[in-house]
């Protein structure tokens, strides 16, 4: 578990109302801020900001939190996420990652071998036996300039870096944990994992290098105990391949300029980039775009440029980093490379300046979706044109925008020579479907934000509507509770979680107890991890509507009788399902002074 001091930290340095405001328009008003809600569609604002509480509450759906809450929500991210994309966003460490001793002791010394590596590597470029790296990066077109940039260098064969780095007195295990170095299979001493390749060092945002590509060399390639063309470091204690993009440390800059980043496949791509002016390029790390890059991508820019390779694969991958950018949040255009496999060869071929007119011409993903369905098909039969159809009126369900929907309708129809009407009447059609399958969804997962607003009724809302009676007391206990925790010594003697009525006070009633009980907060922050968005938003509520007033002990007597009263309700009703034996032995024990069988 982190600690408390850390979450309130984290919650200081992002204030509620910037945080949301970088996603929802905000309208001041009196104490509150209010804006369109972006968990569900609406036409007039009934999303609430209280920045005195910092939390937020929508009248619409009934989403609310916190600012963890939010951008959970958000983002789609789980809780520990979201801590790290909030601590990312206000420059604080994650506590665990400062850890125990001893592994952050590792990190440390991984760090260092890596540095040492990235020296070593460089400066094997200007000895005798480097060279080869060094005319191979020529050979690619890369300045002097470039390759001390990117601290470009070259790893030679045989063992040299472990037994360079073994005399600075870094251990077997340390090596090994680098992933620099691999125990031989003879036992005896370890060998270098990188050998024969140029290197191309991979730096966090920090400017620690965190990994290493190497591609082969072709003199190498004869010799090398790996033939792969390129080679990356494994998973190590200070780098996650899913998590790092290549050359960030040089592209947030411009991404944050409102230039947008241009994302290419490949490291060689990245480079050629960089050198021609563009200095906005990165590229993943020899795996397909992941959704937690895509986030990170959407944190330092609106908009992406896809310029990967323009074979198969890469229009494959382009596909996918579409459908996961867009679901980030950011806006995606696509660069598609004519005669030239990627943008390092076009840009060699042709310059810069070329480069620049296909970027200036990228379209818009839309645009390029349609074009990659429409290659899929014989377009010249009948079939063929209307299979092509039907894709396109699937792909064309998923634009939000109604203009912009209708825009693409009329240009395919007219494009296909059919008319506008039957395309339309198809779309609208195939939408309807979607929505009903989703609504569908949403009521057999009852936590799920309704997108649509209002409409389908989650369990909770159901039960709190069969219950209101008990629901408002269990309002008013949890309120009280959260408002003023000293109340909690009493409230705790006479009323249990148990009895709670509904689902959603129950667990938050369990929640609330559990911190309180150990004389922890019950702050909202704190019961993030253990209560569900509905079980939040309920709270947030409550914290708000209740927030003006103190809450007198003897409402909150009130509340607890009308909730025991429940539970003799329901023994009575118990009661009479209980068999003549059965009640003259609970008349019995009632007589003799006993507490008699204990109430259900
Ligand atoms: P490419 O094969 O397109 O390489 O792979 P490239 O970057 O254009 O390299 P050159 O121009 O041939 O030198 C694209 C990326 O996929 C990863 C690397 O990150 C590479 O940059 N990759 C490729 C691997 O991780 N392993 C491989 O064996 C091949
Ligand atoms: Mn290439």
């Amino acid at each position: 578990m982190l600690p408390e001091s850390f979450i309130q930290e984290l919650k200081f340095r992002n204030d509620i109302e910037d945080v949301v405001s970088s996603y929802v328009n905000l309208k001041r008003g009196g104490k509150t801020l209010a804006g369109l809600c972006p968990f569900h569609s609406e036409k007039s604002p009934s999303f609430h900001v209280y920045p005195n509480t910092q939390s937020f509450y929508c009248f619409g759906c009934g989403a609310g939190g916190d600012v963890i809450t939010f951008v959970r929500r958000m983002e789609n991210l789980e809780y520990m996420e979201a801590l790290r994309f909030l601590a990312q966003r206000s420059g604080l460490d994650m506590p665990d990652e400062v850890e125990s001793d001893g592994s952050a002791r590792l990190k440390t010394r991984i760090l260092e071998i890596n540095r040492e590596a990235a020296r070593i590597f460089h400066q094997n470029l200007s000895s005798p036996a480097g060279r080869e790296g060094l005319n191979y990066l020529r050979s690619r077109g890369l300045s002097d300039q470039t390759i001390r940039r990117f601290g470009l260098g070259y790893s030679l064969s045989g063992s040299g870096l472990y037994k360079l780095l073994s005399a600075k007195g870094y251990t077997d295990d340390e090596l090994i944990a680098a992933a620099v170095a691999a125990k031989s299979n003879r036992g005896t001493g370890c060998f270098d994992i990188f050998q024969g390749r140029v290197m191309f060092p991979i730096l966090d945002l920090r400017g620690n290098v965190i990994a290493f590509g190497g591609r082969l060399t072709a003199a190498a390639g004869q010799q090398g105990w790996d033939k792969r063309k390129y080679l990356n470091t494994s998973d190590t204690p200070v780098f996650k391949k899913s998590r790092n993009l290549f050359a960030l440390n040089f592209a947030k800059n411009s991404g944050e300029k409102g230039k947008g980043l241009i994302l290419a496949e490949g490291y060689m791509d990245v480079i050629a980039l960089h050198q021609a002016g563009f200095d906005n390029a990165v590229a993943t790390l020899g795996t397909a775009l992941t959704p937690e890059q895509s986030r990170q991508i959407a944190h330092y820019t609106k908009l992406v440029r896809l310029c990967y390779d323009s074979d198969g694969p890469g229009q494959a991958a382009t596909a996918r980093a579409i459908d996961l950018l867009s679901k980030a949040g950011v806006q995606v255009k696509v660069i598609q490379i004519p005669n030239a496999k990627d943008p390092d060869e076009y840009i060699k071929k042709f310059g810069p300046q070329r480069f620049k007119l296909l970027l200036e011409g990228s379209v818009n993903s839309i645009e390029y979706t349609i074009s990659a369905i429409r290659q899929k098909y014989d377009l010249e039969s009948d079939d063929g044109k209307m299979n092509c159809l039907n894709e396109l009126a699937a792909m064309l369900t998923a634009i939000p925008n109604e203009i912009s929907r209708d825009v693409y309708i009329s240009r395919i129809a007219a494009d296909f020579d059919t008319s506008k009407e039957a395309l339309a009447s198809q779309v609208n059609y195939l939408r309807k479907r979607k929505r009903r399958e989703s609504e569908k969804k949403a009521m057999l997962d009852p936590f799920a934000v309704n997108p649509s607003g209002g409409g389908q009724k989650s369990i909770n809302t159901m039960q709190r509507q069969n219950n209101i009676k008990y629901a408002r007391a269990e309002d008013g206990i949890l309120a009280a509770l959260v408002l003023n925790p000293d109340y909690f010594k009493w409230v705790s003697r006479k009323i249990r979680p148990e009895d709670f009525v509904t689902d959603c006070g129950r667990s938050i009633a369990q929640a609330v107890y559990g911190r309180l009980e150990q004389n922890l907060s019950a702050d909202i922050s704190f019961l993030g991890e253990s209560l569900d968005p509905e079980a939040i938003s309920l709270l947030v509520r409550l914290q708000n509507d209740f927030s003006e007033q103190s809450i007198p002990r003897e409402d909150v007597e009130t509340y607890i009788s009308t909730l025991l009263q429940r539970r003799t309700e329901k023994s009575q009703k118990e009661l009479s399902e209980m068999s003549m034996e059965e009640y003259a032995q609970y008349l019995a024990n009632i007589t003799k002074g006993k507490a008699g069988k204990p109430l259900p």
